[in-house]
Parts: C-alpha cells; structure tokens; sequence
C-alpha cells in the first residue's frame, strides 16, 4: 500500500464507559437476560436435563468463548474507527484481504443480519419484559393468588388482554427509552449498576429458599431431586435436537451472533484489557445461568409437581411456577422477587439491543441521540405490534408470528452471524488477531487458541450445527409454505406468513441502508479497490 494514500478522517469523539466495574456490569448485563432466567430451564428441561448440559458445555468451550474474544475484539477495532456497528467492523476486516469491493458485500450482509437481530428479535423480547413486569405488578397484588384460578387460563387471559399487554409493554419500552436516551454512562451504564447487583442478590435469596423447601407435598420430590435431574449426565440420552438446542443456548446466552457484544465493546479504550473482561462477562454470565438460573425454576417445580412439572416448557416461568407462589409459605413476596429478577434480566439485554440500533442513528445518519432514541422507541412499537395483538384477535395462545420469527431470527441467524464473524476474523483479517486481542491483556490469549480453535475448530462446528439445525428445521416442517406447527390452525398462517414478510422487509432494508452508510465513509477505497483509510 503506497503510504502517502493514507488519509486521516477526523477524529470522532466517542463515548466511552466510565469505570471498569459499569463495562463489566453492563456486559454481564447485556448477556444475562431472558435467555437465563427463562429460557434455559425450559430447554434443559425440555432436553433432558443432565443429557442437555454435556454438549451445552461443550458448545461453551467450543464456540462460546472464542466467539466471545472474536466479538470483543471486533468492538474495540470498530471503535478506533469510530464505529459501533457491525457492517462496518467486518468491512474493515474483510477489506484487508478481500479487498474493499468484496468487504463491503459482506459487511452488509451481516450488518443487515444484525439489525435483523436487533430489530426482530426485540419485538417479542420487549413483550416478555412486559409480561414479566405485569406478573411482577400481579403477584405482588395477589391477583392470581386464589385457589380456584388456574394459572394457565390466566396466562391466556394476559396475553389475550390488552390493557394488561400494551400497558406493561410501552411501560417497558418507555423505561428503556428513557435509560438510552442517558447516553453510555450516564443510561446504560448507571442502569447497570443499579440493577445487576440487585438482580444478584434476589438470585441468591431465591436459591435460598429452594434449599430449604424440603419435600412439601411427596416424600420422592424435593429440590435436590431437580438438581440432580439437571446434573446427572446421561449421555445415551443426548439427541442431535438436545445438542443443537443446546449450541443455540450458548448464542443466545452469551448475547453472541447479534451484534451487541461488539457495540457495548466499541466503547472501550484502545489498550483496555479485553481478554480478562471476555472472561469475566461469560463467568458472571454462567454462574448466573446453570448456578442462579438452574437452582430456581427447575428444582421449585421439582419440588412441588414432580417430573411432569419441570416438563412445562416455555410455561414454566409463567403458569407452573405462580401454581407453586400460591401455595408456598411466603410465595406472594418470593413470587414477586422471581418475576422483578426477571424484568431486571431483560431489561439490561434489551437496552444492548435498543442502543445498537440508536448507534446506527447517531452514527450513520449524525440524529442527535434523543431524537434516535424517539424513532427506535417507535419502531420496536411497530414491530412489536403484531406480537402483542395476534393473541387478542385470534383468541389464542400459538404466539405463531413470535414463534417464527424468534425460529428464524433469534435461534437459525445468530449462529449464521456467528460463523461470517469467526470465518472473516480467522481467515481474512490481516491484522493479527492474536495482537488484537491481546493488547492490554494481563493474560494472553495462546497462538493455538488462533491456528487450531479459531481458524478450524470453531467454525466446522458452527458449520456442523448450521447443517444440523436446517436438516432438523426441514424435518420438523419450518420451510414449508404452511409450516407444521399451524397445520392445523389455519387462521394462523398469516401470522406467519407476516413474520416471514417482516424478516424479509428489515434484511432488505437493513441491506440497503448498512451499504450506503459503508459507501458513505469509505466510498473512496471502495471505487479504488484500495485501502485508504487506516487508524
Ligand atoms: N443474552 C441475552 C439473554 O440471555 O436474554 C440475549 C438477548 C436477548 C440480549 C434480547 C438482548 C436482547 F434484547
């Protein structure tokens, strides 16, 4: 490269985090969210317990922390550039060997994936916030608590409610405006550390409780029955569909394959030590998963209902466990702590996701940050629509278009995202990841940790699970015309059908506008096919 091409764009005056406790904090935050609290213990009960939890650890060491490093990394790159979003932090990797017409291609095609992500994957989120804030509000009222209502009707009468659902759901939304709209110390990073710790401490007062329930109604059930479940490998148990779900967990946990580990890293300081915070964000994150998450739901329904009721699937946190706060000593107040724990959970993930998009605003299309924080807040109103109303007008509980979309976008996408960022970082980056990485790091990263996981490793097993999952997806019938799970339900279709339009509609639009705004900046070496822009 000829030097005297290298031109300086001005520098860009960016945000930065304020202490090394807030980064950690809102790190742990984004990753410990919904996907702890609620999701994991329906999936490991789902998949059978101790045979989810082998290749769920293996998925952790295989692709959950590398990728973790990978998107560390790629956060603070794009942060010397000025950036916080994805399609230009994979540009700018790409470009070194790729050249920048190819680099911009597949920047913006995981840009677009991104704000796919972002933009999709919080339209049902936020309405799980909003449930969890509405059972917070109902269980410290006591609403369900008398022993002829049923908690599963209820729940259908909550998400068939519109009173109950819009106005949990924009109270959310307005909470989560408002702490975007802050900024990154003053919101997010405030927000944090106001919530985490308190997320924490209720975890453990509601650990508490679990071991000292003892065996309430059958001598056989008792909470260390559910532990045991959850840790006892059985590994002539362990299905492809139990280790497949079990990777998907790991993306969805670790907060990995959308976008928002990289935003959050972005505003770190150039020799900020990003091996040692990767690692501090996955431990809080597991301990909060398998130790806070697996010792709540899944030995409280142990206790009380036996083997049928950890078998509750995604209604676990929502129907089986209020059954359980009507009859527990103290389970109006416990029950309240599960469910605030909960909201805080999500609250602090979602907020990524909402600044992700914010940043795409205020950096890309130079809005100041309160106007960008408006037009998001209306757009996750938008887009949130149809998951809010699909239960109030079709009278049922199939949550289709939330079905799908979270199928495509919040389960197959991630790891799509996840295999783009692990094959351009490995293969087409010049810079040496390993000096990347390990700049500032107090532990280094070793070289096979590049030359084998990274360049090999990690993405054949992305690649084996991505073949995996669309074999099983084909077989379980999610791309057919009228997929299988609303066969029977035929005035389901177009909810599903309008998922499928609403991904279609952000990829394409999120396409377009991640090109432009590449074009935008480095419009110049893209028309030369050379790199002129270096920092
Ligand atoms: N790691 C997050 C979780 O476990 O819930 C994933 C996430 C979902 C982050 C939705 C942000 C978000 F808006």
């Amino acid at each position: 490269m000829d030097p005297n091409l290298v031109t300086k764009t001005p520098k860009t005056s960016r945000e930065n985090w304020g202490t090394k406790v807030g980064l950690i904090l809102a790190m742990a935050g984004n990753a410990v969210g919904l996907g702890n609290f609620w999701r994991f213990p329906y999936q490991a009960a789902k998949n059978g317990g101790g045979a989810f939890m082998i290749p769920y650890i293996i998925a952790l060491l295989v692709m959950g922390i590398p990728i973790m490093l990978v998107e560390w990394m790629q956060g603070r790159y794009g942060g010397k550039y000025g950036h916080g979003t994805l399609g230009y932090m994979v540009y700018l990797q790409a470009r070194e060997k790729l050249r920048p017409k190819k680099a911009i291609i597949i920047g913006s095609i995981i840009g677009a994936m991104v704000i796919g992500v972002t933009v999709l994957v919080n339209s049902y989120y936020n309405h799980i916030i909003g449930w969890t804030l509405g059972y917070s509000f109902l269980t410290a009222t006591g609403a369900y608590m008398d022993p002829a209502i049923n908690t599963g009707q209820f729940f259908v009468d909550y998400i068939q409610n519109p009173v109950y659902v819009f106005t949990f759901w924009i109270l959310s939304l307005a909470f989560l405006a408002f702490a975007v709209t802050r900024g990154i110390q003053k919101g997010i990073e405030a927000w944090a550390k106001f919530m985490m710790p308190i997320l924490y401490l209720f975890g453990f007062i509601l650990v508490f409780k679990v071991f000292t329930l003892g065996s309430p109604v059958n001598p056989d059930w008792s909470a260390l029955g559910g532990l045991s479940y959850l840790w006892t490998p059985r590994w002539s148990e362990i299905t492809p569909i139990a280790a497949l779900n079990a990777c998907g967990q790991i993306f969805f946990t670790l907060s990995i394959g959308m976008g928002i580990i990289q935003n959050y890293a972005s505003y770190i300081k150039q020799d900020d030590d990003i091996v040692t915070s990767s690692l501090a964000t996955i431990s809080l994150n597991e301990f909060a998963e398998v130790i806070l998450g697996g010792t709540i739901a899944i030995p409280i329904a142990y206790a009380f209902l036996g083997m049928d009721g950890i078998k509750g699937g995604v209604g676990l946190s929502f129907i089986a466990l209020p059954n359980i706060f009507k009859v527990m000593g103290g389970g109006r107040l416990i029950g309240t702590l599960w469910f605030l724990l909960l909201f805080f959970a999500g609250f602090t993930s979602a907020i990524a996701m909402y600044n992700y998009l914010v940043s795409i605003f205020t950096e890309d299309v130079k809005l100041p940050r309160k106007v960008a924080s408006m037009l998001v807040f209306g757009l996750y109103i938008l887009v949130g629509l149809p998951v809010g109303i699909e239960a109030i007008v079709t009278k049922t509980d199939a949550l289709a278009y939330f079905t799908e979309v979270d199928n495509w976008v919040g389960s197959y996408l991630l790891v799509v995202v996840g295999l783009i960022e692990i094959i351009i970082t490995g293969w087409f980056m010049k810079d040496d990841f390993l000096e990347e990485v390990n700049r500032g790091a107090y532990w280094k990263v070793p070289g096979w940790m590049y030359n084998v996981v990274i360049k090999f490793v990690t993405p054949l097993a992305i690649l084996f699970v991505l073949i995996g999952s669309t074999y099983v997806y084909i077989q379980q019938g999610y791309f057919k015309l009228v997929p299988s799970f609303v066969e029977k339900l035929p005035e389901l279709v177009p909810w599903v059908n309008g998922g499928r339009l609403a991904i279609l509609l952000v990829l394409t639009i999120g396409f377009v506008g991640t090109y432009r705004s590449i074009k935008n900046i480095y419009g110049e070496e893209i028309k030369s096919n050379k790199i002129l822009i270096r920092k």
